[in-house]
């Protein structure tokens, strides 16, 4: 039987105990002395029958205290590791040196840039922005703007009623209605813009969606006529484009403007000279405009003898559409960011 030595077996379990830098390591010196299998001094216990009675009792009363002991020390260790483990300063260890990951940015969706520069140029002009409700009563967005019921006007603008309501809702179908709301509570002169989502209940194309933003103009005092809304809207034009266009003013008939006119641009795909985006006309229609009519000035509580000026209603897609050349309304709300990225 060879020698027992547990002096010496205490000094190298002490020193292996001392050296091991991680649960793992101290787990080793742990089978190495303690394992039931392998372990030296199970071994050692295990072998002590062979020996004579007496020594068989001293040598195991001090192998069993040997094995307490380490087993002891194992432990103590193990639970420091274990804290070690879990504190802020090893979870949350930050190195460096460590390339970053990269975060995904995102960008203002397009029709949010086009209608921010917008407000930025007409608020150079002394434009103020306002804003009015999406959910609009059937009085602002129809008759207040001079569209009696049964009138055929009303079919231009198709779109949703609220259900169970004492007044009639419905979504707004233009920007319109602001120009009453804004005018009831403020007095001339007024010079303000109202960009905003409207709904309209139609089959959507490339160039009609039933979700969409317009925005809207209003420039009320003693003299306004419709030279300053086109040297107002030429500026925008010129200002938004970054180069001057030609524009036109024909005919053209809302309720709640007379005279009223669509204003078109010359196209800037063919530079007027006449493709598909314009139908070979060379002229692109973008909004609708007119001087505010009485009718609409008494139903917000102004005088028509004294005040008079200008609105219009531009629809923001068809602009950016413009701008980027942009051949179909609905990648605007498709969510694909292979088209979003672009801009
Ligand atoms: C109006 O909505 C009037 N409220 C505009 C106005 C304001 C006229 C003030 C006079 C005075 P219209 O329905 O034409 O007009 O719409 C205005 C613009 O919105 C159009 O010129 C077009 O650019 C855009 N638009 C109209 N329908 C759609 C649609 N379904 N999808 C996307 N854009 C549209």
């Amino acid at each position: 039987m060879p020698k027992i030595n547990l002096k010496k077996l205490k000094i190298e379990a002490k020193k292996g105990i001392k050296k091991a830098r991680d649960l793992k390591s101290l787990n080793e010196v742990f089978n190495r002395y303690l394992g039931k299998r392998q372990g030296e001094l199970v071994r050692i216990l295990r072998s002590l029958e062979k020996l004579p009675k007496r020594k068989r009792a001293k040598i195991g009363e001090e192998a069993n205290k040997l094995k307490d002991f380490i087993k002891q020390k194992i432990e103590v260790k193990a639970e420091k590791m274990r804290l070690i483990e879990a504190s802020p300063e090893k979870t949350e260890w930050l190195d460096v040196t460590i390339p970053g990951k990269k975060p995904l940015l995102g960008h203002l969706h397009p029709l949010t840039q086009v209608k921010r520069k917008t407000e930025e140029i007409f608020e150079n002009m002394g434009f103020s922005v306002v804003e009015g409700p999406e959910i609009e009563t059937e009085w602002y967005n129809f008759d207040a703007l001079n569209i009696p019921k049964d009138h055929p006007a009303r079919d231009v603008w198709d779109t949703f009623w609220l259900k169970n309501n004492r007044v009639k809702l419905l979504l707004r179908t233009h920007t319109s209605p602001v120009q009453v709301r804004y005018m009831e509570k403020n007095n001339p002169p007024l010079r303000i813009i109202v960009p905003g989502r409207v709904f309209r209940r139609e089959a959507t194309d490339a160039s009609h969606e039933i979700n969409f933003y317009h925005l809207e103009g209003l420039m009320i005092d003693k003299d306004i006529s419709a030279a300053n809304f086109k040297a107002i809207i030429q500026d925008f034009y010129r200002e938004f484009f970054g180069k001057p266009l030609k524009i036109r003013f024909i005919p053209s008939f809302f309720p709640f403007v007379e005279p009223g006119f669509q204003v078109d641009i010359s196209c800037l795909n063919c530079q007027g000279r006449g493709c598909s985006a314009c139908q070979q006309s060379g002229w692109l229609e973008m909004m609708g405009a007119g001087m505010v009519h009485p009718n609409v000035l008494k139903n917000s509580g102004l005088n028509p003898k004294f005040w008079q000026g200008f609105a219009f209603g531009m629809g923001i897609e068809r602009l950016v559409m413009m701008k980027y050349k942009i051949n179909d309304i609905r990648l605007f709300y498709g969510g694909d960011l292979r088209f979003l990225k672009q801009f």
